[in-house]
Order: structure tokens, then sequence, then C-alpha cells
């Protein structure tokens, strides 16, 4: 069964209270989204395997650590996924970076792929998928459905505002997806945005309301 991570560093929840005020601007929404996503992916690796190097000092010859040689890929879902780039890629510089596109059909209401692209070797990789609001969760389970269609296996899911309607869904379809979040909100309202949320993350972040 997956687990849900609510990271509760006072760093990520202060400025968690900054990104959801309604009278923080574009540029310093954007920014915010960047240092939250830095502050979650210093979280979101805690466990990531060590293994011993030999390294020389100006003294002496000794044993370090290093990331032992797990291969990362972020895997954004357009749009507002893409503000959450920087800030993961500036922890992981040697992450490979994928993308997918999804928008909901009118009339069905599913989701339909319009975009995907992943590096090549999806299965042998940890695959993070970023999106900073998990709502009813249509979006994240079928992105998570179409990455595993592809091949991935290793797949965690990483949003800065999430509620439970949304955990619930995800974890209904990938029980093998751990969830990190900074904050678990109240409810979904009628027009299925998460309260009290802090708004419609695409159009903040990309100015167009
Ligand atoms: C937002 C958000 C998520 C989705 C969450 O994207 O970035 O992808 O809604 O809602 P859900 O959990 O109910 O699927 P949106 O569809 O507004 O597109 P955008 O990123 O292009 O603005
Ligand atoms: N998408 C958003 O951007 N915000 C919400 O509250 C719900 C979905």
């Amino acid at each position: 069964m997956n687990k849900v991570f609510e990271l509760n560093h006072p760093l990520i929840q202060h400025k968690l209270t900054l990104i959801r005020d309604k009278n923080t601007g574009a540029k310093e929404f954007r920014e915010l989204i960047k240092e939250v996503s830095m502050l979650m992916a210093y979280e979101v690796t805690r466990e990531l395997p060590l293994e011993d190097v030999e390294v020389e000092t100006p003294i002496c010859v000794m044993k370090g650590k290093a990331i032992a040689g797990r291969k990362l890929a972020i895997v954004p879902i357009l749009r507002a996924g893409l503000g959450m780039v920087d800030g993961f890629l500036s922890l992981l510089p040697a992450a490979k970076v994928g993308h997918v596109g999804l928008y909901r059909d009118p009339e069905t209401l599913n989701p339909v792929e319009y975009y995907c692209k992943l590096p090549s070797d999806v299965p042998e990789r940890d695959l993070l998928v970023l999106d900073p609001m998990l709502a009813t969760g249509g979006s994240a389970r079928a992105a998570i459905r179409f990455i595993k269609n592809r091949g991935a296996r290793n797949i965690k899911l990483i949003s800065i505002i999430s509620c439970p309607e949304g955990i619930a869904a995800v974890h209904s379809e990938h029980p093998d997806v751990d969830i990190f979040v900074a904050a678990i909100d109240e409810k979904l309202n009628d027009h299925a945005y998460i309260v009290p949320g802090l708004g419609d993350a695409g159009d903040r972040l990309f100015g167009t309301k």
C-alpha cells in the first residue's frame, strides 16, 4: 500500500502560506513554487541509497559517501507541473526530465493524453511525478497510468497541495505509488477546486487568468 508523507518542515509551511495568499503576484508565486519544490526534493530524496567512495582531501585519502548510482527522472504534468521543475533540478542536476500533457475531454470528463515524452530507459529509473495540485486526482491517476504503460515501475507523486479525495483516487488505482505533499487541505468545492487551496496553479504561474 502506498504511503502519504506530509512534509511539515517550517520553511515549506512558511512559504506555502505565502503561495496561498491571493495578493502574491506571479513573479513571487513562481519563485516560491520553485523554493518549496527544492525543499520538497530534499525531503523526497532522503532515502536514496549511498555507497562508499574514495576521496582525497588536501590532508589524506578517506572513504566518503556518494549516491549509489540511482537513476532519477522527474516528470512534470503539463502545465502547472513545469513550475516545480527548476526546484527539483537545482538539487538533482543529473536527473532526466520527461513530460506528460493531459486535458480533460469536456464531454466524457476523461483525461486525454496529448503529449508524452519520457527518457528511453524509463523502466530503470525512479520517476518523480510533479504536479502542484492533487484535487480530484484524475490528472495524476491518468499521468501515472500513461507512464506505467511505457514501462515505468518505481514512481513517486509530489504535489504541493492535496486533499483527501485526490489522495484516495491515486491510492485506489496506484497502491504502489507513495505521495509526498506539503499540505492536505480540507475538501474540494463544487468546481473541483481545493479548499482553501491556492486557486488555479497554472493560471497563477503563467498569468493566464
Ligand atoms: C491543474 C493542476 C493539476 C490538476 C489537478 O491542472 O495542475 O494537473 O488541475 O486537478 P485534478 O486532480 O482534479 O485532476 P489543469 O487541468 O488546470 O491544467 P493546467 O496545469 O494546464 O493549468
Ligand atoms: N487545479 C488547480 O490548479 N487548483 C485546484 O484547486 C484544483 C485543480
